[in-house]
């Protein structure tokens, strides 16, 4: 619609809002005024409890004194320094503290804006060190049905979502994908599902097909979560990291959401135990409280770069906020608090009674599957004939109204609260999004 007049500031259409469906929003807007830990506070003044961590980032909750007091602090002492040629203590500080709680043998940090600059960044990082090891024909990259990898051109070729892609041209060529792990007998498994370890053997058919001299990489979320969350079969991962280095591929976990303490231990790899070659991380590496993103990589992928003459530089990549100073004490702080309040523990704690929680739901009218790992979870829905999404949207605007907040992709309804939700809170959550689905059509 074209403005006849400068908009007032209340005005609601200049801003055209990501992955929403624009037109009802503005009709209806839904806005957040503020937010204290479990909770957001709504315009109208009503306090709504966060299932979604946010955007599955406030891993610590909201409006922490200790994240809140050190971006206020760093802003007014080194608000910006440039991270090409120059450095500033901070970012090296953060660095070494996300080592420490990394699996060993990560080594080494590149700084992002954002999970989707970080699955960019992993990407070029695997196509650049084949090149530099002398195997330049390594550049296919691989990816997986119904996989996120944010949304620009390189995530959206290897993701898998097809409403992510259909729309935007072509995307990368050289890319291929493995199938998807959802598979019917797993409906209703609590944790980790029984069936689909052979899954991963699609790789060889992969490798098979265009020689792995050929490829650079397979990406993966070791656990899909905005596809509606999918679990890895027991042995998956496994079996995907001895493919991968039978053949020379490097194997990148993607862990924008399972990283900083999701699943009860600090990223996916270790809970799963399994090492990959690079790590991609977002969101709650800054409590989502500041955009930041951070690629992990081995020493090995890192030291491949490390050769020729010193005053060259080794990787041509970066961005102007790259290891951004107030994005870096933001960071941490945000560790610091996951330390000091024990939250990853806390999360592997409470996996039992939130699973247990969830998958009461089973036998609820329209629900279909449940699923759950660590502190995230989904209840699946039959989609309403000819109207997908229809039915979890209408419980995404239901829950609104009760006081929850929930997320939902396709007909699926995500969860992801804050690891610091008490048990009474996890009862308050799902009982209330039982009495949703009860009063759905
Ligand atoms: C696994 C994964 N990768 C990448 C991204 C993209 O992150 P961002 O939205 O910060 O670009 C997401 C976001 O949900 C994600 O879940």
């Amino acid at each position: 619609m074209a403005l006849d007049r400068k908009p007032a500031p209340n005005d609601l259409n200049a801003f055209w809002m990501p992955f929403t469906s624009n037109r009802q929003f503005k009709q209806s807007p839904r806005m957040f005024v503020a937010a204290k830990d479990m909770h957001y506070t709504t315009s109208d003044g009503r306090q709504v409890l966060d299932g979604t961590a946010g955007l599955w980032c406030c891993n610590a909750g909201h409006c922490r004194p200790k994240i809140t007091e050190a971006i206020q602090k760093q802003a007014a002492e080194l608000d910006y320094a440039p991270a090409f040629q120059m450095g500033h203590p901070i970012a090296f500080e953060l660095a070494n503290r996300i080592i420490d709680i990394a699996p060993k043998g990560m080594e080494h940090v590149f700084y992002t804006n954002s999970g989707s600059e970080s699955v960019e960044t992993a990407l070029k990082i695997a196509i650049a060190y084949h090149r530099a090891r002398g195997e330049g024909t390594r550049t296919r990259l691989i990816g997986r049905e119904r996989g996120y990898h944010g949304v620009n051109f390189g995530g959206i070729s290897v993701g898998g979502i097809v409403n992510n892609r259909k729309f935007f041209g072509t995307l990368l060529a050289g890319v291929d994908h493995l199938p998807h792990t959802h598979i019917p007998q797993n409906a209703f498994s609590k944790g980790q599902p029984e069936h689909g370890a052979n899954l991963a053997d699609d790789l060889e058919r992969i490798v098979a097909l265009h020689g792995a001299e050929t490829i650079a990489a397979v990406i993966v979320e070791p656990m899909a979560g905005s596809t509606g969350v999918l679990l890895p079969p027991k042995g998956y991962l496994e079996k995907l990291r001895a493919i991968t280095k039978k053949h020379g591929i490097l194997l990148i976990f993607d862990e924008v959401i399972t990283g900083f303490g999701r699943l009860g231990s600090a990223f996916a790899a270790q809970h799963f135990d399994v090492l990959p070659d690079m790590m991609t991380t977002a969101k709650g590496l800054t409590n989502g409280v500041i955009p930041m993103g951070a690629v992990i990589t081995t020493g090995e992928v890192h030291d491949a770069f490390m050769t020729g003459p010193e005053h060259m530089i080794e990787l041509f990549h970066g961005y102007t906020y790259s290891g951004n100073p107030i994005a870096a004490a933001a960071g941490v702080a945000t560790l610091d608090t996951y330390k000091e309040e024990g939250l990853f523990e806390r999360a592997r704690e409470l996996e039992s009674y939130w699973g247990d929680a969830l998958h009461a739901l089973k036998g609820t009218r329209n629900v279909i599957d449940i699923r759950n790992m660590g502190l995230i979870g989904a209840v699946e829905l039959e989609p309403i004939a000819g109207q997908p999404t229809k039915r979890a949207f209408s419980a995404f605007l239901k829950a609104y109204e009760k006081g929850i907040l929930i997320r939902t992709t396709g007909d699926i309804i995500a969860m992801s609260p804050p690891l610091i939700i008490s048990k009474a809170e996890i009862d308050r959550l799902i009982g209330t999004l039982k009495e949703v689905l009860d009063t759905l059509e």
